[in-house]
């Protein structure tokens, strides 16, 4: 199952005072997907947005938003993220016991939309095995959810080849350290999204940053 290599800037990393500059800017530089950061300060010690800001964002984009829910109750939430706008909704394991989460999956993808789980540095994959069937995408975090700018972890490259054990045919994300220096490792593990903040919004030349990470994972991909 080739999925295609999909750049997402995080807008975790964007000028917020620019926001509609900062969207425009990644999509004319070749951005896929924007990859939108939602922190409740609970789940994650950081605060980012709401809802709001995602109808703000949708507004303005091209690209399908991929919003990733962190935070305790997604099933609050989650309609109020769709009706904003989200393309792909994706939230965390590690909140299994809040709530439903096959019933979450299903609500998300009868509306339309493609649903993904999220799982953290230190919980093992395993944890999404009941879920593989019903999953377009699979969030692996390379940091521990809630800040920019951390050092890639490269201890969770194995989980990538495990989905595929466990069954899991959708599309692979990795989230967090990705640049030019770590994006090689991630396609060659299986990655096919990959999520960038400051090796995307950090460079003043969006465009020439986005294509230097695609070319590092399509290397590396044709290469695995
Ligand atoms: C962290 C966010 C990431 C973060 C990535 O919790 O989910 O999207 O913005 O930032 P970089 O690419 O700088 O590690």
């Amino acid at each position: 199952m080739a999925h295609p290599i999909r750049i997402a800037p995080s807008l975790l990393a964007a000028d917020f005072a620019r926001l509609a500059d900062e969207v425009k800017s990644v999509e004319q530089g070749g951005a896929d997907w924007l990859h939108l950061v939602v922190m409740d300060g609970h789940f994650v010690p950081n605060l980012t947005f709401g809802p709001f800001v995602c109808a703000a964002i949708k507004k303005v984009a091209q690209q399908p938003l991929d919003v990733h829910l962190m935070i305790t109750d997604p099933w609050r939430y989650a309609d109020a993220f769709l009706d904003a706008g989200a393309d792909l909704l994706t939230f965390h394991i590690e909140v299994a016991k809040n709530g439903d989460v096959p019933a979450l999956l299903a609500h998300i993808k009868k509306r339309g939309k493609k649903a993904g789980l999220s799982v953290q540095p230190d919980t093992p994959v395993e944890t999404l095995a009941p879920y593989v069937a019903q999953l377009d995408l699979v969030l692996v975090m390379s940091v521990f959810a809630g800040f920019g700018g951390q050092k890639f972890m490269p201890s969770v490259l194995p989980k990538v080849a495990r989905l595929r054990e466990l069954g899991f045919t959708g599309e692979v994300s990795m989230d967090g350290g990705i640049a030019a220096a770590t994006i090689a490792t991630a396609a060659a593990a299986g990655t096919n999204v990959f999520v960038a903040g400051t090796a995307v919004f950090g460079k003043p030349d969006r465009k020439a940053g986005i294509a230097e990470l695609r070319t590092l994972a399509g290397g590396a991909a044709a290469g695995s």
